[in-house]
């Protein structure tokens, strides 16, 4: 079965609001599509292999007991998620889009084409998809923890908040799923919706990217960006792209740094209005960097966090540091995602590296790793405050990278120590 994906790219304005989940798909003027003016010059079509299934609405219907509210499992802004069983036994999670028109279309079909052609484990994956008549449903993997946002804000009653060690490894895994798209896949993916509710969990945890319906192919080699209208979620959006529409892989890695924020310190990238003195303060993001900037990292940490221990002050604060550089204001001065995924790596392996290096390396460990000299914070410090030239950015993210391949040696040379000796 070949499935043949026929889409005309749209531009469209549109920047969701994830702080009130009925105006997350901004239904206001301004977002309704501009006349048709095709983004490529002509109608791209594209050959789907046999990866795909093609559900009938019938099959779907009985697959999540007609779509009954005890099935219903979550609502967001393209429309409502039921849990159902196939036929074949498996678990799923059916998204109906109720969001039509151009957009919701061509949202639809930039999805199906983005999951049927690129395959991770940090990636959800699709089961396939149902489109008769006007009904758009898409059919997933069941991930029975939910997203991420369920775990991090507005728990309830009872609810567990997660520790340390899960927040670091989901940090880790996310990363890992974006440095597929921006480094593995060909042709490479800016992803565009990076937030805590499109990372899905499994039962272990282990966190995987959902929604691509915003996602871009590109840029293309002879260009540095992509041009596009601005869309996304407020509170994640990068500045630059924001401003400009100028689209780049730096932008996913700004939104990365806003959901590394948000696990520290158990925000939402827009807080409620009543929690801030002014609009600006409203933002994670700038929330954050003031107390930064002041010293105050613990009061950066979740609460919640704090009272459950777990984590060391230096792994707070090289975290800490990780999501900063993410979200310097200078797009080509934010890290690489190779680069985030070897320090978080790190930072989840740390606790158990400690413990075997202890053994036999102490001097070395204080050295290496876990010491924040008062010049490495101002000079961290002066980069955040845009006070430092390219090159020091440049040495400041060098650091943070030799600090983390430093660490991983050392880990290995005592694990490989601690293994001769038994
Ligand atoms: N594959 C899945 N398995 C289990 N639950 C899911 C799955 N996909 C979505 N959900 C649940 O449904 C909720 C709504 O998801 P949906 O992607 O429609 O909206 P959203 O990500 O919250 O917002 P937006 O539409 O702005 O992206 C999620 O928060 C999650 O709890
Ligand atoms: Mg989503």
């Amino acid at each position: 079965m070949v499935t043949c994906l026929c889409f005309e790219l749209v531009r469209k304005t549109k920047l969701k609001d994830n702080s009130d989940k009925k105006s997350k798909r901004d239904k206001s003027p301004s977002s309704t599509p501009s006349p048709a003016k095709p983004e490529r010059a002509s109608e791209t079509v594209l050959d789907v292999e046999n990866r795909c299934r093609i559900f009938s609405h019938q099959e779907l219907a009985t697959a999540t007991n007609n779509f009954s509210d005890e099935s219903l499992i979550g609502r967001g802004g393209f429309g409502t998620v039921y849990k159902g069983r196939l036929d074949t036994g498996e678990e799923v999670a059916v998204k109906m889009h109720e969001n039509g028109g151009v957009q919701g279309d061509k949202e639809f079909l930039v999805e199906v084409l983005m999951l049927s052609i690129y395959h991770h484990d940090n990636l959800v994956h699709l089961f396939g998809y149902g489109a008769e008549n006007n009904r758009r449903l898409l059919v997933y993997e069941y991930m029975p923890l939910g997203s991420l946002d369920d775990h991090i804000h507005d728990l309830k009653d009872g609810q567990e908040p997660l520790d340390w060690n899960t927040r670091m490894k989901i940090a880790a895994g996310a990363a890992k799923g974006l440095k597929y798209l921006h480094n593995e896949a060909n042709p490479p993916v800016i992803y565009r919706d990076l937030k805590t509710s499109n990372i899905l969990l499994d039962h272990e945890y282990k966190p995987k990217l959902s929604d691509f319906g915003l996602a871009k192919f590109g840029p293309s080699k002879d260009k540095s960006h992509v041009s596009t209208r601005v869309m996304g979620t407020h509170g994640y959006c990068a500045p630059e792209y924001a401003s400009s529409g100028k689209l780049t892989h730096k932008s996913d890695i700004y939104s990365f740094g806003v959901v590394l924020l948000e696990l520290i310190s158990g925000r939402k990238a827009l807080m409620p209005s009543c929690d801030c003195v002014d609009s600006q303060s409203r933002y994670l993001v700038h929330w954050a960097q003031t107390l930064f900037s002041g010293g105050h990292i613990e009061q950066i940490v979740d609460p919640k966090l704090s009272r459950k221990g777990g984590f060391s002050k230096k792994a707070l604060r090289r975290t800490l540091q990780v999501a900063m550089m993410c979200l310097l204001e200078d797009a080509n001065a934010r890290p690489l995602i190779t680069e985030v995924v070897t320090t978080l790596d790190y930072i989840v392996e740390y606790k158990s590296m400690r413990r075997t290096t202890r053994r036999g390396q102490r001097g070395d460990t204080e050295r290496a790793g876990t010491s924040s000299s008062p010049d490495e914070m101002t000079r961290m410090l002066n980069v955040l405050a845009g006070k430092s030239d390219p090159l020091e950015r440049r040495r400041v993210v060098d650091d943070a990278k030799s600090w983390a391949d430093d660490w991983r040696k050392k880990g290995s040379q005592s694990t490989a120590a601690s293994a001769s000796q038994c």
